[in-house]
Formats: structure tokens, sequence, C-alpha cells
């Protein structure tokens, strides 16, 4: 009886924490929802494919504090933790990418931006992270929250979920093993036909234009 107690006023405080992530994340969608829309009139492209959005678990929460030698509790989540609320977002070319960051830049104060396309990490792993603060109006004033932002095109995407699942079930952590070797190559290959596509689209750009 006593544990089960304990287990409702740690989910409790859990669901009253996680609210005002909850909201962050909702503002950050309508922004970027409005900005496709809007690029959808001035150019006739949509850069975004596909939104997709999570706050972290309490679980998820706690390992990542421990990980970090953090106290767990949910004060530190709040001080330390910057990606308990993550949006991502999908685009078709890596100039959409660049393109989201410039608007996102203007809507949002960025506090943090991560470059992995320029420079990926020795994984292979491509993406644009950034981490926007998002003032919340409450009844007893305004409140901020961080987003964790991930900006990345539909081939980004496709590698890092396969490498995501696969990392996780089979192989080494450390990137020296040859199934690494394999993904950062794929990732490669992957990068170059994608920018082979993208040519395509920029030259069918220039003549409608
Ligand atoms: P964390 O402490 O995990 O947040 O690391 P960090 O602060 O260095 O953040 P980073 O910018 O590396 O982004 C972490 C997030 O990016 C992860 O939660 C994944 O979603 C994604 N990510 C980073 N590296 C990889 C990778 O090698 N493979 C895959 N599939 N995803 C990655
Ligand atoms: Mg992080």
């Amino acid at each position: 009886m006593e544990n089960t107690n304990k287990m409702i006023t740690t989910l409790t405080a859990y669901n009253e924490f996680i609210r005002p992530y909850h909201d962050a994340i909702h503002l950050v969608q309508i922004r970027l929802e409005a900005l496709d829309t809007d690029y959808g009139y001035q150019y006739r492209h949509n850069p975004i494919h596909q939104i997709t959005q999570r706050v972290k678990s309490l679980e998820s929460i706690f390992n990542k504090l421990s990980r970090k030698h953090y106290e767990v509790t949910l004060e530190n989540a709040r001080e330390y933790l910057t990606d308990i609320a993550g949006v991502r977002v999908i685009t078709y070319y890596q100039q959409d990418v660049y393109e989201l960051v410039r608007a996102l830049r203007k809507c949002f104060d960025v506090v943090e931006e991560r470059d992995y396309i320029k420079k990926p990490k020795p994984s292979g792993y491509r993406s644009y992270h950034m981490i926007a603060i998002i003032p919340i109006h409450y009844l007893q004033g305004v409140e901020y929250y961080p987003v964790e932002i991930q900006i990345r095109t539909l081939t980004m995407d496709c590698w890092a979920n396969i490498e995501h699942q696969l990392h996780y079930k089979t192989f080494q952590k450390d990137c020296s093993g040859n199934i690494s070797q394999q993904f950062r190559q794929y990732a490669e290959e992957l990068n170059e036909l994608s920018l082979k596509m993208e040519a395509i689209y920029s030259i069918q750009n220039q003549n409608t234009a």
C-alpha cells in the first residue's frame, strides 16, 4: 500500500511537471505549420514533410539525470535537461533545413545550435539541432521552457531511424566496429544520393521561378 501511494504521488508529480512541456511543443508546432503554409504560398513548395513530437518519459528523465551524475529529482530535470520536450521536423531537402533554421531563429529565442549536417557525428548521424526557449503565458504569469528542435531531411531521418533501431539491439557502441563503419559509409552514400535529387529540384525551381 505504501509503495502504491508513493507511485501515485510520483506519477501525479510527473503529470503536473510535464504539462508545460506539452504546451511548449504545441506552440512550436503551430509556428512550424504556419511557416510551412507561408513557404507554400510564396515559393510553391512546402518544405516540411512531417512533424513529430514527444516528451521524455519519467523513466528516461531519471536515466538521463543519473547518467549525468545529478541527483534524480524533477527540480534537477527542470534545471539541467533541455530535451524534455522534443520536436522533430522532417524536410524534403537540405536547403529546407537551413530555411527553417533561419525562420525559427526569428520566431524564438534560440540558445543553442548544433549543425550535425555540416559536421556529422562520428556515427554518420546528420541533423540540425536547436534549443529554443518558449515563453508560455499562464494565469500567474510567463514561464519559459526549452524545446529541442531536430530538423533533418527524409534521407537523414531514414538513416537515423534504422541506425537507432539496429544500434541498440545488435552492435557495439564504439564507432570502430565493422557494422558501425558500414553505417558511416551508408550515411555518406545516402547523402550523395539525396544531394543529387536536390539538384534536380533546384533546377526545376529555377525554371519555374
Ligand atoms: P544527449 O545527452 O543524449 O542529449 O546528447 P547531446 O546533448 O550531445 O545531444 P545531441 O545533440 O547529440 O542529440 C541527442 C539526440 O540526437 C538523441 O536523443 C538522438 O535523437 C539524436 N542522435 C544523436 N546522435 C545520434 C546517432 O548517432 N544516431 C541516431 N540514430 N540518433 C542520434
Ligand atoms: Mg541533448
